[in-house]
């Protein structure tokens, strides 16, 4: 991996399915550097909380599980470990799904992770991925692109994602559409570093472009940046 005088950041936020993930991963790939799915670490806290009988919440948050990133050696994708053992599938089951905007929306909860993902960010060019990664984690990120797409195509979107990931059951789309419409709200609506557009990223409407399409674009964005970087600015 190429490495510069200061880590670059690029942001991606935005609601469930507006295609962050695939695209922050294609991006990152691209320029050689670390992609970061920050919604899978919530989703393994979340899964930890499960597993444990969904304790009282404030027993809970007094002993926080262990959460880390790896890289899968072949495939180099993302792993999540909970606990040092790899959960990267098992958190993405509908009730882990059901589950992560509650636990997201604690403040413990978000102190731990977001000190994680900045951690991350020190060492690394990175492309992370989230809600609240331009506004919050690094609201002082070299590029921050802010990803919306209409309902119906963000629902099959995430259909498929989930189809292609999970041995799990797998909802309808209607299903779905209800489901991310109560996760946006609650995700938007919480108090603590709620999904929310920084004032200076960029708005990229994703609903009639393809994955290839948004890569591009942000690429381009990114290009000067890099440069600018690699000159040491
Ligand atoms: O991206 P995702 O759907 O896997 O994220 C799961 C949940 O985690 C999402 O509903 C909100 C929360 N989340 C968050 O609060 N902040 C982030 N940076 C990423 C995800």
């Amino acid at each position: 991996m190429t490495t510069y005088k200061h880590s670059i950041i690029i942001a991606i936020d935005g609601p469930a399915g507006s295609g962050k993930s695939t695209t922050a991963r294609l991006v990152a790939e691209r320029l050689g550097f670390i992609y970061v799915d920050t919604g899978a670490m919530y989703r393994a806290v979340t899964l930890a909380w499960l597993r444990e009988g969904k304790p009282d919440i404030e027993v809970f948050l007094r002993n926080l599980p262990d959460i880390s990133l790896s890289r899968d050696p072949q495939t180099h994708r993302q792993m999540t470990l909970l606990e040092g053992v790899d959960v990267t599938d098992q958190i993405r089951t509908s009730e882990v799904t059901e589950q992560v905007s509650y636990i997201s929306s604690l403040k413990t909860v978000r102190e731990k992770m977001v000190s994680l993902q900045r951690n991350i960010g020190t060492d690394h060019n990175v492309v992370m991925d989230g809600r609240d990664i331009g506004t919050a984690v690094f609201p002082k990120a070299d590029l921050k692109v802010f990803m919306i797409a209409d309902i119906q195509k963000r629902a099959s979107r995430r259909l498929e994602e989930m189809k292609s990931k999970s041995k799990h059951h797998v909802p309808s789309l209607d299903e779905l559409i209800q489901q991310m419409k109560e996760r946006d709200t609650y995700d938007s609506s919480r108090e603590i570093d709620p999904l929310k557009m920084a004032d200076d990223a960029m708005l990229l409407d994703t609903s009639e472009l393809t994955i290839e399409d948004q890569a591009t674009i942000i690429i381009e964005k990114a290009k000067p940046i890099i440069i600018k970087h690699s000159h040491g600015a």
